[in-house]
């Protein structure tokens, strides 16, 4: 079994995250291991839940533990403050304590709302990940960042609330559709771009391989982790380094805008990368020859490679409402080689426009 340690420096919770295929197997170990108490409550979606809630229930159940499944919506309509609330009501029914143990099971969303709830019932509960989709395998379970949705945008309540540990299964996988899986790689390529070159020629064995060779697979997921939970362990609350893990978000976050969301996250990451690479030939000394073989290897994993319809105008007023503005001027984080992110401010908005209209608006490739 891999193991990944988190330690949060000056605070006395630390945490592990382990990846192992068939891992849901021996969860009740990992649990009897931080002698969690045997009542606890699954959380998951209507997707999740119907793969492997029941499966999940009665290895728990096997191992003389007492878990109650509870099921919300799939999607972001999950991470709203009725669905919080929903919960946090069906677990005073079910008579939760102080000490309940929650568990995520699923995806980012469940894991958003999951450590959210956990954060504020009775003050705080420890939760622990146990994460479905390739992106909260190696991004969104790793790091404590909680949150649920309002009308006016995402993520807007949230809070930091470490999980206890975080169980990783690669075989969840197997059945997770193509395009969540897209999702997921175009974080696992961020993470290579910004920290580790060997994960990126990992990645160079295209999809299709990667996710038929379950060796490689857990390798991949190990190492693209071990960098969010590195970035995580210095900067828990995102004051320094943990920006260089929005390389391509913030042309990313405005393509998705611009596209009233129906733009797939993954694939707005992936656009915004490869126009954050040919920004980081012009402004940060990216030689052009690793630029193009990033571009190449966005591509190659099947990101990015529909035309894009947006008005280009959009975007860049998007831009100026991103939230990663710091002092209200746009940050970005670029790359002076692969493997070796800057951060830049002050971009010229020409320049902007010209790395969109040549990457994403179909000019030259
Ligand atoms: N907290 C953080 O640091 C952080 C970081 C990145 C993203 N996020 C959040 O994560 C969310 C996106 O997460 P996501 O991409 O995992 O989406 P998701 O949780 O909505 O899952 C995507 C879809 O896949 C289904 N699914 C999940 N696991 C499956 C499996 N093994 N087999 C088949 N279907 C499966 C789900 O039911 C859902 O329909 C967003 O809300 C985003 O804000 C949080």
């Amino acid at each position: 079994m891999r193991e990944i340690s988190l330690p949060l420096p000056g605070r006395d919770q630390s945490y592990r995250i382990y990846i192992d295929p068939g891992l849901r197997f021996r969860l009740p170990q990992l649990l009897v291991s931080l002698k969690f108490p045997r009542r606890c409550f699954l959380i998951t979606d209507t997707r999740v839940g119907s793969l492997y809630g029941e499966q999940v229930l009665s290895i728990l159940q096997e191992a003389d533990y007492s878990p109650t499944l509870l099921t919300v919506p799939r999607g972001e309509r999950a991470k709203t403050w009725p669905v919080a609330q929903r919960l946090a009501r069906e677990l005073l029914a079910l008579g939760a304590d102080r000490k309940s143990l929650c568990l995520a099971l699923g995806g980012g969303v469940v894991g958003d709302l999951t450590g959210f709830l956990a954060s504020i019932f009775m003050r705080g509960v420890p939760f622990i990940q146990v994460p479905t989709t390739l992106l909260a395998m190696v991004d969104a379970a790793i790091g404590g960042k909680t949150a649920i949705n309002l009308p006016e945008g995402k993520n807007l309540l949230g809070t930091f609330h470490q999980p206890r540990l975080v169980a990783i299964d690669p075989q969840f996988l197997r059945s997770l559709p193509a395009a969540q899986r897209r999702n997921g790689l175009a974080e696992v390529i961020k993470h290579g771009f910004i920290q580790d070159l060997d994960l990126l020629s990992h990645l160079e064995k295209g999809p299709a391989r990667i996710f038929r060779d379950e060796a490689e697979l857990t390798e991949i997921i190990h190492r693209a982790a071990a960098i969010k939970a590195q970035v995580v362990a210095v900067d828990e609350r995102e004051g320094g380094l943990r920006r260089i893990l929005n390389f391509g978000h913030t042309l990313g976050h405005a393509l998705e805008q611009a596209s009233h969301f129906r733009l797939p996250h993954g694939e707005a990451v992936a656009w915004g990368m490869l126009a954050a690479l040919r920004l980081s030939e012009k402004m940060a000394g990216l030689p052009p020859q690793e630029g193009a073989w990033g571009r190449r290897l966005i591509r190659q994993t099947g990101l990015a490679r529909r035309p894009l319809h947006l008005d280009p105008q959009i975007v860049i007023e998007a831009l100026p409402l991103d939230k990663k503005r710091r002092e209200g001027r746009l940050v970005f984080v670029l790359l002076r080689r692969l493997g070796e992110p800057v951060i830049q401010e002050d971009i010229p908005l020409g320049l902007i426009n010209e790395a969109l209209q040549q990457e994403v608006f179909g000019g030259k490739r």
